[in-house]
């Protein structure tokens, strides 16, 4: 694939003199998709949303955690710095959002404690502190005594954590609510409908709209598909998750993203505020987080399980989940376990999201987000804007480049 050079779209189309906004269609109504919707709104675009299942998929599944430095791994510096950047604009796309739909968007502060479990885990901890001192993060290791002050559920028996003050975390189901409607108080369109991108003459010029027809015959079952009707765009973004990549495969074009499932419970305790920070902790080896939410409710993940587009919720996962909780905080043993529900995450070879350019005038790929989501999508959004009006995007995005996975054409 080689990138087309972008074109200046700044700041409208100029048609035979009149002026008309760039009309923009985004297949895929996850946070990707919506937060590149509300920015491209208001920079001044149209806008359209394509998706089956506009309320669903992994952002709904997903905990919210933004955590650039308890997520970091050794070997990802590239996502390490862009995350970072992302994490830095989330305060001020909360408050645009809370702004512009009139919904409360909470960005919960409390920073992040890292656990480890026992003496085998605290080498864990060792390592992650390694990793963040090397990059001057703000990181604090406490003894297990001082971790239990700043949380008295936890239970006595942990080794020690470390403090990662700077996190915070949201809610991305109360997110996307609020981007739909920010979406429509600006003049945009979310449609419940699958689509694909409508190439002609190697330019895009829009989406088919599809309606599939399965056995119930309802929109998202698996059968035929027939074509509904077109929408025109100027420019058509991709950003549907891993199925971006059977999309753009039916234009020649690799982008390889699969999915990688998460199993994750929704906790309701009987005692409000629990936690109060994001907990991540290795528990004998396996990692786990809690993150809670405004409400009380504590979010509990989450598997890793490289086995394709799979829903299932397994019993030995929610086992696993529920026992390594437990452990760390002994009272959620009287929680009500009010959901289990299964995320797929986008995830690419080298674990950094897709966004930029494609070989196709007027397509633009903004997927494969993997563990990431909702804290790469201020960054992400920001850097689609770019890419469709033609600017330069923020440089911490550059690694986004679909070029590293171009098939390099032979000499
Ligand atoms: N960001 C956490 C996860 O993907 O499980």
């Amino acid at each position: 694939m080689t990138a087309a050079r972008p074109t200046d779209r700044r700041p409208a189309l100029v048609e035979s003199g009149v002026s008309t906004r760039v009309r923009v269609a985004i297949i895929g109504g996850g946070i990707i998709g919506l937060a590149c919707a509300w920015q491209l709104l208001r920079s001044g675009c149209n806008v359209t949303v394509l998706d089956p299942d506009v309320a669903g998929g992994a952002t709904h599944a997903a905990a919210g955690m933004i955590t650039p430095s308890s997520e970091a791994t050794f070997g990802q510096e590239p996502l390490l710095a862009a995350s970072t950047a992302s994490a830095s604009r989330w305060p001020s796309f909360a408050a645009a959002l809370a702004a512009d739909s009139g919904l409360p968007v909470d960005l919960r502060r409390a920073g992040t404690l890292f656990l480890a479990a026992d003496h085998d885990d605290e080498q864990v901890l060792a390592r992650q502190a390694r990793l963040l001192e090397r990059h001057h993060r703000a990181v604090e290791r406490l003894p297990g005594r001082a971790t239990r002050r700043l949380e008295p559920a936890l239970s006595p028996r942990l080794a020690g954590s470390l403090l990662i003050a700077d996190e915070s975390s949201v809610d991305p189901r109360q997110v996307a609510r609020a981007l739909r409607v920010a979406i429509a108080r600006r003049g945009g369109e979310v449609l419940s409908a699958p689509a694909r991108p409508l190439v002609r003459d190697g330019r895009s010029i829009g989406v088919e709209r599809l309606e599939e027809r399965g056995a119930a015959g309802h929109a998202g079952s698996a059968g035929h598909i027939g074509q509904v009707g077109t929408t025109g765009a100027d420019v058509t973004v991709m950003a549907a998750g891993w199925a971006t990549t059977a999309l753009a495969a039916g234009l020649g074009i690799t982008v390889p993203i699969r999915p990688l499932k998460g199993q994750v419970l929704r906790l309701r305790p009987s005692a409000p505020d629990v936690l109060r920070h994001i907990v991540r902790a290795c528990v004998h080896g396996r990692f786990v987080y809690l993150v809670p939410r405004p409400g009380g409710e504590i979010v509990v993940g989450a598997t890793s399980e490289d086995v394709g587009p799979d829903s299932t919720v397994t019993a030995g996962a929610v086992h696993d989940l529920l026992h390594d909780a437990i452990e760390l905080v002994p009272e959620l043993s009287e929680a009500a376990l009010v959901e289990s529900i299964t995320g797929l995450r986008p995830a690419t070879p080298d674990n950094l999201p897709i966004v930029g350019a494609t070989g196709i005038d007027g397509l633009v790929v903004a997927a494969g987000h993997g563990r990431d989501g909702i804290l790469l999508a201020p960054l992400t959004a920001a850097a689609v804007v770019s890419h469709v009006l033609g600017s330069a995007p923020p440089e911490q995005a550059d690694a986004f480049t679909p070029e590293r996975f171009a098939v390099k054409e032979r000499a």
